[in-house]
Parts: structure tokens; sequence; C-alpha cells
């Protein structure tokens, strides 16, 4: 039997819309999550279809999609182990299906896949959009990285702590 708690695809928990779904991306999933990393980030930015090739299959690294009973691809996330923490090297969806919880469903569907560990993100600085659902998801600005995005393009560091699985780490 599956583990609730460790298992991505069981990660739609109480409170999100049951018309998304989230599973492991296969290689069918990979070209419509390209058009989402292109409509999504500007070019340098988003992943390509080789790129995301590469981290679907890359030991360690969690590939999910969203799924909704209009789009077989809404959104996608990508996340890994870095330095002892959690990474999240990427979060996208369709701005077909923006402000629908797909954004907030991928982002538990990461803390199912690493039950414990803090999370670590970057946001670009102008990205108030992201950060707003970030903070409403428990991560805090963590610091700024100056030019982490190019010159004049700063990079905002965020992180969820959690203590250990299943718990969350109590804030005083
Ligand atoms: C950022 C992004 C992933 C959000 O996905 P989403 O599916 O729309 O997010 P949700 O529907 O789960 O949003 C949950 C809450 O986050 C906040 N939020 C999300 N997007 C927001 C925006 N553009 N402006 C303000 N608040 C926003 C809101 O509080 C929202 O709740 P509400 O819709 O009830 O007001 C999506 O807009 C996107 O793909 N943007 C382009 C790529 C990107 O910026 N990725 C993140 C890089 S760090």
């Amino acid at each position: 039997m599956r583990d609730p708690d460790s298992d991505p695809e069981q990660a739609i928990v109480a409170g999100q819309p049951p018309a998304i779904r989230l599973e492991r991306a296969g290689w069918r999933d990979l070209r419509g999550v390209a058009a989402i990393q292109k409509a999504s980030f500007r070019p340098g930015l988003a992943y390509s279809l080789s790129g995301l090739s590469i981290l679907s299959v890359f030991p360690g690294v969690v590939f999910l999609v969203a799924r909704s009973d209009a789009l077989p691809v809404a959104g996608c996330v990508i996340a890994d182990r870095h330095r002892g923490n959690i990474r999240i090297m990427n979060l996208a969806v369709d701005p077909a299906a923006r402000r629908q919880g797909v954004g907030t469903a991928l982002l538990r569907g990461v803390e199912a896949a690493f039950p414990a560990g803090d999370i670590m993100l970057m946001a670009e600085e102008w990205n108030t959009g992201a950060q707003a659902l970030y903070e409403r998801e428990g991560y805090q600005r963590s610091g700024v990285a100056h030019d982490y995005y190019g010159k004049g393009r700063h990079g905002v560091s965020l992180k969820k702590a959690r203590g250990p699985a299943g718990h969350r780490r109590i804030q005083v």
C-alpha cells in the first residue's frame, strides 16, 4: 500500500480542489511542460525540452506535473536535495490554469515527496505574485542575491523551515 505522506500522487490533501491531480512527469508530458516553460519564463530561464528530458530521469530529482480536467499538463514543479535542504528549482503553471490552486498543489506535492528538511527557492525580485504564493504557503524571505538573474535582476531567496518528518518547527 502507498504511504500517503510520501507519495506525491496522493498529495491532494483536504482543502485542495479535487480536480487537480499530481503525478510524476513522464516523457509524454515533456512537450506540454516545455510549452508552459516558454509561456512562463523569458528565454534563458525556461527549461528546454532537452533539459526537461534529463531532469525527468535524473536520480534524486522529483519532477511532478499537475493535471486538471481541462488540461493534461496544467503545471509542473522540479525539486531536489541540495546541501542538506530541499531545493525547488522550477515552478510554473499554464497561464490558462493560474489562480486555481495548481501552484499551491504543486508546492504541497514537493512537501509530500520530501517530508523532512527545510525547503529553499529563489524568485525574481519583481515577481511579487509568486512570492505571495510562497508566503501564503509558509515560506519566509531569507535574503537577496544581487544580480542573480543578470545585471540589475536581483533574486529573493525564500525558505520554509520544517522540523523532523511530519512535524512543523515551532517558531518562537
Ligand atoms: C507563480 C505561479 C506558479 C502561481 O501559480 P498559481 O497556480 O496561479 O497559484 P495558486 O492558484 O495556487 O495561488 C495561490 C495563492 O497565491 C497567491 N498568488 C498566486 N499568484 C499570484 C499573483 N500573480 N498575484 C498575487 N498573488 C498571487 C494568491 O494569494 C493566491 O490565492 P488566490 O488566488 O485565492 O488569491 C504562476 O503564476 C506562474 O507559473 N507564474 C509564472 C512562472 C513563475 O513565476 N514561477 C515561479 C518562479 S519563482
